[in-house]
């Protein structure tokens, strides 16, 4: 492959945290491939910027306009979550007899690794090369007891453009004793631009034939659902805000979409989870993923106090999230793919997302 054609990672500061510790932003460029940045607070997702059915480019992801923004996030805007993504019910669970009391950021339920989890908290960044050129490498040690959970977990995420533009996500944890770990990144995207409107317009196809219900505080019921005959049958492409105030239970539950799908196929294989088309840019995001779920919330909880990174008010809708996990509340349901991880095994996650331009 010729060099020119690799991916290119350039790093300068971003500011420092509340305790003085230097952040920085890295960009990562490859022709033909969206510019995507990063930053090691919180590992999130700054910003892709790709382009339209036109050539014109767009950031198509929620953000902040400066380090400032990120630091006070609630909103979860592309960060990496851990050491649990999503919720763990009433804020415990056990393992191996031993009960674990976390921290409930959420209700009575423990919410994206508790209130400080691994969004909050400064990764290590290394660049690296590989066979597609640089590669950031971004890594936090998370001590026996942060936030609950037992054993020190050492979580590595490297995060590099392909040969076909897309931008791939590759974790790995590795723990000192038996933990429980599910890690994901939380990006919202809106594929006509950040902060232009809702994206109920958008056209989502989900390679789901079930999803797991909850219960009032979004805890999954042990239960999977056939999508059939549902407002989650996403089967045949179908425009998200088609069926999102649909008089359902579950609707009503999430105030919208804000539930796991269970990904057709292999755990463990990389396989299309789910592709969304906005008609309108002609942009295209595909996800791809090795995890046994997804979770789809469609910023049911956006309300436009936020004003974005180019200032416009993230509003209700305006954008959604594919977040590749394993179910929530696994500890506590026998029944799910375990997120068990013991000393000597190593947790593995591969995502894609794939932005195109339809034909
Ligand atoms: C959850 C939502 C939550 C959002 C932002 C999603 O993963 O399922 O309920 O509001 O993250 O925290």
């Amino acid at each position: 492959m010729p060099v020119q054609a690799a991916t290119r990672i350039d790093r300068k500061p971003y500011g420092k945290t509340a305790s003085g510790e230097a952040v920085e932003l890295f960009t990562l460029s490859r022709a033909g491939a969206p510019t995507v940045e990063i930053t090691n607070w919180g590992g999130y997702l700054v910003s892709i910027v790709a382009p339209d059915r036109a050539g014109k480019a767009a950031d198509v992801t929620l953000g902040y306009a400066d380090l400032a923004g990120y630091l006070a996030d609630t909103s979860y805007f592309g960060c990496l979550v851990g050491r649990y993504a999503n919720r763990i019910g009433k804020a415990a669970f056990s393992l191996d007899g031993k009960r674990y009391a976390l921290s409930a950021n959420n209700g009575p339920n423990t919410l994206h690794g508790g209130p400080t989890g691994f969004c909050h908290r400064l990764w290590a960044a290394k660049v690296v090369s590989g066979k597609d050129g640089d590669a950031l490498e971004l890594s936090y040690v998370s001590r026996d007891g942060e936030e609950g959970y037992p054993g020190t977990l050492t979580a590595t995420v490297v995060c590099s453009l392909r040969e076909d533009g897309s931008l791939m996500l590759d974790y790995k944890a590795t723990s000192d004793a038996p933990t429980v770990v599910n890690l994901t990144n939380h990006a919202y995207f809106n594929l006509a631009g950040e902060g232009e409107g809702t994206i109920l317009d958008h056209v989502l196809q989900l390679e789901s034939d079930s999803f797991t219900p909850v219960d009032a505080t979004l805890i999954p019921t042990g239960e999977l659902q056939p999508v059939a005959g549902t407002p989650f049958d996403f089967r045949k492409p179908t425009p998200i805000g088609a069926r999102i105030d649909a008089a359902d239970e579950q609707i009503r539950r999430g105030g919208g979409y804000d539930h796991n799908f269970v990904v057709r196929g292999t755990p463990g294989e990389l396989r299309m989870a789910a592709r969304v088309v906005d008609e309108k840019s002609g942009r295209v995001l595909e996800v791809l993923t090795t995890e046994p779920g997804v979770q789809f919330y469609t910023g049911n909880f956006l309300d436009g106090k936020v004003k974005g990174k180019s200032g416009k008010p993230y509003v209700k809708r305006g954008a959604f999230c594919l977040e590749t996990q394993h179910y929530p509340d696994s500890p506590n349901q026998p029944g799910f793919p375990s997120v068990v991880l013991r000393p000597g095994q190593v947790y593995r996650h591969t995502t894609v997302y794939r932005l195109s331009v339809a034909k």
